[in-house]
């Protein structure tokens, strides 16, 4: 059996969520609400798990990874190991490998980027959306697959400004 997931992105109003291999905004409430989604569990003597591709985990700066109380999981084809994270060569095998390891991890988060959301947003097992809504064109070369189609929302927050980009955040639940 392969455990649901969840994943959490911040797009623009063109569903941009990188470029030049990098977040093209400083939103320091959004790094917040990420570290907090991601963290947050009901059983203290467990893990959340966060899945990223590899040019996502290379993208972060080297102080923040791996990602501070999480199991971290690189996706790779060519890695084989890395010291500071598991390293899988598919989503199937790494969420077995989360379903083998339930008596550690709560909750599994995809977290980018976008080579990896295309296979997880097909998945049955993608359960939630946790999408920070950026109300502007960032002029972007990565990008979000459409999504409303297969989810619909559950929850918006206010909208919230820093930096000059007004956004929110919202949920989405499989319908
Ligand atoms: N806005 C957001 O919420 C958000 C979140 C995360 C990332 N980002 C941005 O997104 C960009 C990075 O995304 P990206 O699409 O370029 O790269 P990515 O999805 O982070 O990583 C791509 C790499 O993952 C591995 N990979 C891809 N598909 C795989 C599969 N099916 N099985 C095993 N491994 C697989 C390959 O690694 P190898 O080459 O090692 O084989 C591939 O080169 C950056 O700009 C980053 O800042 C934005």
């Amino acid at each position: 059996m392969t455990p649901s997931f969840n994943i959490v992105v911040a797009i623009d109003n063109q569903n941009g969520i990188g470029k030049g291999g990098i977040l093209p905004w400083h939103l320091p409430a959004d790094m917040l609400h990420f570290k907090t989604l991601t963290s947050y569990k009901e059983n203290q003597a467990k893990q959340n798990m966060v899945i990223m591709g590899r040019k996502t985990w290379d993208s972060l700066p080297p102080y923040a990874r791996p990602l501070k109380n999480r199991q971290n999981l690189i996706l790779s084809r060519k890695l084989t190991q890395h010291p500071d994270a598991i390293v899988m060569h598919n989503l199937a095998d790494s969420l077995q490998w989360a379903h083998d390891h339930l008596d550690t991890i709560e909750t599994v988060y995809i977290i980018g980027g976008g080579q990896i959301f295309i296979d997880a947003l097909q998945s049955p097992h993608c359960h939630k959306l946790f999408v920070t809504h950026i109300e502007q064109d960032l002029e972007c070369d990565t990008f979000f697959p459409p999504f409303e189609h297969d989810f619909h929302q559950i929850y918006r927050s206010e909208t919230l400004t820093e930096n000059n980009l007004n956004f929110t955040f919202c949920t989405y639940e499989r319908r």
